[in-house]
């Protein structure tokens, strides 16, 4: 069985290199968005491509002949991921071609694919205008194991309202060339998912799919053949692994990340941001891989033990891209995939404003005069600003509004090499049910570029020093009762976090008073000790900031190479060791009990691993990774905290022999030595007895770790914008009298 199924493969992959002989590899992924174009009464269309090739990521130069009507889009910021390996990298690019078109492309050296579009004009009976064919948003490269279903929804969305299917591409019709169906794989057609049953060789497979939108018809008439008004190509890649570790370790998606398909709407010059979160127990997350609009950001990928994060956003500036942009991501492990997840950013539609409209912008302020006699229905009391203690004033004929640049509600946002402020005028009903119209009408500053500095031009999270300031880990060992701490460690309480049974369960309410052994009895200096005290200590000054040990081992060996957790995901793995119960949230204390830790010698190493988290809402806490993970917590907390990168810190040879710690004054003979942090300047440096617990961190210096654009915040403005005011003036305005439904 196993045999024909790779002699299957085998064959396949011959032929496919007997038929293509140039070229190494297809494309790993491939959608175009098709936009009818008015002029030629929808003879030609503005094709908009996208498509997934091997890394490294190959130039654009051979997409856009001369002459042709085309744009690449080159980005500083290309969706490229290690997943799964070799690398893959995402190209787009947009170009008018015939309606109906088939033809050869090739990127860089390595791809070429064959792509057959069917949008053929005609013209919809219920409004009049050109049908837009389907959107299709491309995933990630998907990946599955041997023997391990799973499916794959690929998210569709259709701008007239049509119904989306998508069925194989057929290769006697033209669609596509190459193309075998594999017997592994099932397509719900309705749906648009792919079902993988489980039974393929490893290896790598691609997909060629057809979209098709069709008028949606009442169940009645369902069997009537229902023809496509258009089709477009869907290319897909499927990697199958070898998995030694089984099936159900996929990378779990948390709340807090956008649901699957949905819409979520964009004004001009708007920001939109969003976070996908994951949870992930065998295997720690790699990568959040996106497929998503030119200069989506990425930006605050950290994964903190068991969970990951990325926070994703998009700045509506002038453009040329269509009016529905999909958003794809994966959480890629080493062997596994999560499920796949699409949102999708619908460019909202806005008319002209009415004559005599005026937007003025100066340094300080921006203003607003409209004429209001054409908006009827509009209820102009309903009207507020971003911030609804901003007035708006009215009379009979006009509105105005002054808007201050540092208030109001109002957001700077960068785009491109402007530095745009904005605004928004909306209607907020005060009844829940109102039939009447609302108004949204997006207000905007533009700074031209030259006159912003060139740093701030980014969606950035605040760097790790700018959140954290300058710290230090470190790690330090006391007998019980002895140290800087041993206030706290003399008449300890402590608190059992344990891993039982290879799930996580927490120990609520068993804090106890009572020591596990006796400190009383005066150790001998030739004895090992009974207990030792495990410190691991931060001067992190920052007042939220807390610090999480999310794992450590304790090896006989400087390398490490046998090693036996004491701390994992944060869970201490016996109750055999406890954790002393502190008021201070920058270190931690652990009171080991040596003779139930593996080591026979008269020494050990211990290494953690330690993030620093600060809690962005005042009311809440860093997760506690120990706790039993319903997801809706955890993600929570993991959404609204900062973390710092992981770092390690390995200790020296701790000695286990008491006389070592009878003559020990103040500080350790074990110093940690810098174990190379993975970023920025931290130095686990000498240990710093002159830490003591109780001093309060001086309070300074926070940066605004709530907002991700730290340093352009509303109240520079009038700083930023300085001299040579060109404010340029925003006109558009949406009068969205029914919300456009998508399907
Ligand atoms: C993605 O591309 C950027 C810029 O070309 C490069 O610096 C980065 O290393 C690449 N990342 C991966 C995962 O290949
Ligand atoms: C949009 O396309 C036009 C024509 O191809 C081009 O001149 C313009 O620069 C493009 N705009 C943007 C923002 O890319
Ligand atoms: C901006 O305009 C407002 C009113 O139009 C005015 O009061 C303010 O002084 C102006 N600011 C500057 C810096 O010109
Ligand atoms: C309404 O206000 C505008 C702007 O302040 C002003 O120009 C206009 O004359 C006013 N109209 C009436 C009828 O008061
Ligand atoms: C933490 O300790 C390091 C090294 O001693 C020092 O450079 C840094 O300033 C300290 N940070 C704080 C906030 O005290
Ligand atoms: C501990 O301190 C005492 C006096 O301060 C000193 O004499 C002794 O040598 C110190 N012991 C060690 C091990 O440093
Ligand atoms: C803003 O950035 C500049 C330079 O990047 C820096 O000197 C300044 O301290 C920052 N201001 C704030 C409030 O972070």
């Amino acid at each position: 069985m196993l045999h024909r199924l790779k002699l299957g493969v085998l064959l396949q992959w011959l032929i496919f290199l007997l038929l293509s002989p140039a070229y190494k590899a297809s494309s790993l992924g491939l959608t175009v968005h098709v936009v009818p174009l008015e002029v030629n009464g929808g003879k030609t269309v503005r094709a908009h491509f996208s498509v997934i090739t091997p890394s490294p990521c190959p130039d654009l130069l051979a997409v856009c002949a001369a002459g042709e009507d085309c744009q690449a889009h080159r980005t500083i910021r290309p969706f490229n991921y290690t997943k799964p390996s070799p690398a893959w990298c995402v190209r787009q690019w947009q170009k008018t071609v015939p309606s109906n078109y088939n033809t050869y492309l090739k990127l860089g050296f390595q791809t070429e694919f064959y792509v057959s579009i069917n949008a053929d004009p005609k013209i919809r009976a219920n409004n009049g205008k050109l049908n837009r064919p389907p959107f299709v948003a491309l995933p990630p490269p998907l990946r599955a194991s041997v023997n391990c279903p799973a499916d794959f929804h690929i998210s569709t969305k259709d701008l007239d309202g049509d119904k989306v299917r998508c069925r194989f591409a057929r290769a006697d019709t033209g669609e596509c060339r190459d193309c075998f169906p594999h017997n592994f794989l099932k397509l719900d057609e309705a749906s648009c998912t792919l079902t993988f049953t489980g039974n393929a060789a490893a290896g790598q497979y691609f997909i060629y799919l057809m979209a098709e939108d069709l008028i949606p018809s009442p169940p009645s008439r369902q069997l009537l053949n229902n023809s496509p008004l258009s089709s477009v190509p869907v290319h897909l890649s499927l990697t199958v692994e070898e998995s030694a570790s089984g099936c159900s370790y996929n990378p779990l998606v948390l709340d807090g990340t956008p649901e699957r398909d949905s819409v979520q709407f964009v004004l001009p010059f708007q920001e939109v941001k969003f976070n996908a979160i994951y949870k992930s127990d065998l295997q720690s997350v790699l990568e959040i891989a996106v497929v998503g609009p030119p200069d989506l950001y990425r930006v605050g990928f950290a994964t903190i033990s068991n969970l990951a994060k990325l926070t994703m956003a998009w700045i509506r500036s002038e453009n040329n891209l269509t009016q529905l942009l999909p958003v794809c991501f994966v959480a890629n492990t080493n062997s596994f995939q999560s499920h796949l997840r699409c949102t999708w950013l619908y460019q909202r539609e806005m008319r002209t404003l009415p004559d005599g409209t005026e937007v003025r912008c100066n340094q300080t302020e921006m203003s607003l005069l409209l004429p209001v006699t054409s908006l009827t229905n509009v209820d102009l009391d309903e009207l507020q600003l971003n911030s609804p203690t901003c007035p708006v004033t009215h009379n009979s004929t006009h509105l105005t509004a002054h808007i201050p640049l540092g208030g109001c509600g109002t957001k700077a946002v960068h785009s491109g090499t402007e530095l745009v402020y904005t605004n928004t005028l909306k209607s907020v009903h005060h009844t829940m049910i109102s039939r009447r119209p609302s108004l949204i009408l997006p207000l905007a500053c533009r700074i031209p570029g030259a006159q912003v500095k060139l740093s701030q031009y980014s969606v950035s999270m605040p760097t790790e020093r700018e959140t954290f300031g300058e710290f230090t880990i470190w790690i330090d060992f006391y007998l019980p009762g002895q140290g800087p701490l041993a206030r706290l460690t003399s008449t300890p309480r402590f608190r059992s976090n344990f891993l039982s049974s290879s799930r996580f369960r927490r120990e609520t309410g068993s804090e106890s008073r009572t020591s596990i052994s006796s400190t009383q009895t005066t150790p001998q200096p030739n004895e090992i000790v009974k207990q030792l005290d495990l410190h691991v200590m931060s001067n992190c000054s920052i007042d939220r900031a807390e610090m999480i040990v999310t794992d450590c081992v304790e090896s006989e060996t400087e390398d490490f190479t046998v090693s036996h957790p004491i701390l994992e995901k944060g869970c201490m793995t016996s109750n055999n060791i406890l954790e002393i119960i502190t008021e201070q949230k920058t270190f931690k204390i652990y009171r080991l009990n040596i003779k139930t830790l593996a080591v026979s010698g008269t020494k050990m190493y211990i290494e953690c691993k330690i993030n620093l988290c600060i809690a962005t809402m005042p009311s809440d806490t860093c997760p506690d990774l120990c706790s039993n993970s319903s997801s809706s917590s955890s993600s929570s907390t993991v959404v609204h905290s900062l973390f710092s990168s992981t770092y390690s810190v390995r200790s020296g040879p701790v000695s286990l022999l008491v006389a070592d710690y009878l003559n020990k004054n103040t500080t350790t003979t074990n110093l940690p030595p810098s174990n190379a942090p993975p970023t920025t300047g931290l130095n686990p440096s000498q240990p710093q007895p002159a830490t003591t617990p109780g001093s309060t961190p001086p309070a300074s210096q926070i940066p605004s770790v709530t907002s991700t654009n730290t340093n352009t915040t509303a109240s520079q403005a009038p700083e930023v914008a300085t001299s040579r005011i060109t404010g340029v003036i925003l006109m558009t305005i949406a009068m969205c009298l029914q919300m456009t439904i998508l399907q």
